[in-house]
C-alpha cells in the first residue's frame, strides 16, 4: 500500500511522546518537528493511528508542497490537486492559512486563493456544499507552500466523556501524555490526589483498559471518495474488540465536593467508573488506600494561575513533605507553574517535561 507524508499537531512540549506512540503504532521515517511530529504511514496504518493516539491533538496529510510567490500561482497550483479524492458532494471545504517570512503574507487572501482553486479543479465544477465539513490547511514558509488535509475531524484531546470539568481541567492528551512520560503500567497503584473532573484517573483506566481513545468519531475520512470502506471498517472493528482484564488500582480524590461529583459523572461517561475509587480528602490526608499493597504513582495538578486565586506555595509545599513522609518508594509527577512553586516542594526534580497548557508553559516534575 502506498505510503503517505503525514503530520500530527501535537501539544506543544508533548512531541517527543508522540514520537514514542506513533513508533508503538507502526508509522514510519518519524520525526519531530517545530509544532509537531512527521511521519509516513499507509491508509491502514493511519486508521489506526487516529482511533488508538492519546497524545496527540489530530493528524493530518500532506497533499502537497510547492513554491508560490503570487496569488494567482498558489490558486493555479490548488487547482490542479486531485480534490475528487477527498473532497464528496454535501462536503464544505474550510481553509485555514498560516503564512512566515515569505513573499505572500496576507492570510486571508492565502485562504481565498485556495478556496478558489479548489472551486476551479476540473473535478470540482458540479461540487454542492452541504454541513459536513473537510478543513485544509495552507502553511506558507519561506515562500513554499504546504497543502494539508486534516483526517481527524473534532480534536482528538475532545474524548466526549468530559461533560463536567472544574477549574483550569487539563486536556485528556495531556494526561495520557504524563502517564506515557512516567511510563505508568496498569498494576501500579495510581493516586490522583486533586483530580478536579477526573482526567488522570480516567485517562488511567482507558490505558489499563486497552481501550481505543478514539472511538465513535465521525472522522472526516470516512466521508473521502477515496476510502476503502472494507480497510476502514477492518481497523474500526479491531480498535473496537481491544480491551483487557486488569483491573487496576486507582484512586481519584479531590477536597471538593462538587467536583468530585462532576469527575464521578465523567468517569460513568468515559465507561470506567468501576476502575476509579472516589473520595473527597485534602491532599494533605492522603495515605496509602486500604488494599494497596505495593508503592505506586501519585501524580498532582496542583491549582496555580490566574484562575485560582490565594497564595498556593504554601500547599506545594505540603505535598512536598507529604510526599517525603508517607510514602517511601513511591513515584511522584508533579505540576508547577513556577520556579517558586517548585522551590516550596522542598524536593528536588529527577526528570522535568516543559508544556504549554492554557496558553502557558508549565512544568512537570518526576520527584
Ligand atoms: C488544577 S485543578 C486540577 C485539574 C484536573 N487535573 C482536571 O483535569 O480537571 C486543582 C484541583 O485541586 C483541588 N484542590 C485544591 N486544594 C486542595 C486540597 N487542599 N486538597 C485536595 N484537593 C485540592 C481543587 O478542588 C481542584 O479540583
Amino acid at each position: 500500500m502506498e505510503k503517505i507524508s503525514c503530520f500530527a499537531i501535537v501539544v506543544p512540549g508533548l512531541e517527543g511522546l508522540v514520537v514514542d506512540e506513533l513508533n508503538e503504532l507502526s508509522a514510519h521515517d518519524v520525526k519531530q518537528e517545530q509544532g509537531g511530529v512527521s511521519f509516513e504511514a499507509t491508509m491502514d496504518t493511519l486508521f489506526r493511528i487516529n482511533l488508538r493516539s492519546r497524545c496527540a491533538t489530530r493528524f493530518v496529510i500532506r497533499l502537497a508542497v510547492f513554491k508560490a510567490l503570487t496569488f494567482p500561482e498558489l490558486y493555479n497550483k490548488v487547482r490542479k490537486i486531485s480534490w475528487q479524492q477527498y473532497v464528496a458532494d454535501g462536503v464544505r471545504v474550510e481553509v485555514k492559512a498560516s503564512c512566515h517570512h515569505s513573499k505572500l503574507l496576507h492570510s486571508g487572501r492565502a485562504e481565498q486563493a485556495v478556496i478558489d482553486g479548489i472551486a476551479a479543479s476540473e473535478a470540482m465544477q458540479d461540487h454542492k456544499a452541504g454541513k459536513l465539513v473537510q478543513q485544509v490547511m495552507l502553511r506558507i514558509d519561506d515562500n513554499i507552500c504546504t497543502i494539508s488535509l486534516d483526517t481527524s475531524g473534532e480534536r482528538l484531546d475532545r474524548r466526549g466523556y468530559r461533560q463536567y470539568s472544574g477549574l483550569a481541567p487539563l486536556r485528556e492528551t495531556i494526561a495520557a501524555s504524563i502517564l506515557r512520560w512516567m511510563d505508568w503500567k496498569a498494576d501500579e497503584p495510581l493516586l490522583t490526589p486533586m483530580c478536579g473532573s477526573g482526567t488522570f484517573a480516567i485517562e488511567a483506566a482507558l490505558v489499563a483498559d486497552k481501550r481505543a481513545a478514539n472511538l465513535k468519531r465521525d472522522f472526516p475520512f470516512i466521508h473521502w471518495p477515496a476510502l476503502k470502506q472494507k480497510r476502514w471498517q477492518r481497523a474500526l472493528e479491531k480498535a473496537e474488540s481491544m480491551s483487557s482484564d486488569v483491573k487496576p488500582q486507582i484512586f481519584a480524590t479531590d477536597l471538593a465536593a462538587g467536583l468530585l461529583d462532576q469527575a464521578k459523572q465523567n468517569a460513568q461517561h468515559a465507561g470506567v467508573s468501576e476502575s476509579i475509587v472516589f473520595a473527597q480528602l485534602d491532599v494533605r490526608q492522603l495515605v496509602v488506600p486500604d488494599g494497596v499493597t505495593r508503592a505506586g504513582l501519585i501524580i498532582c495538578n496542583p491549582p496555580y494561575g490566574d484562575r485560582v486565586k490565594g497564595d498556593v506555595r504554601t500547599l506545594y509545599k505540603a505535598i512536598g513533605q507529604l510526599f517525603a513522609e508517607k510514602f517511601g518508594g513511591w513515584r511522584m509527577a508533579v505540576i508547577v507553574p513556577d520556579q517558586g512553586c517548585e522551590h516550596a516542594l522542598g524536593l528536588p526534580a529527577k526528570r522535568r517535561l516543559k508544556i504549554k497548557h492554557g496558553g502557558k508553559w508549565v512544568y512537570l516534575l518526576e520527584l
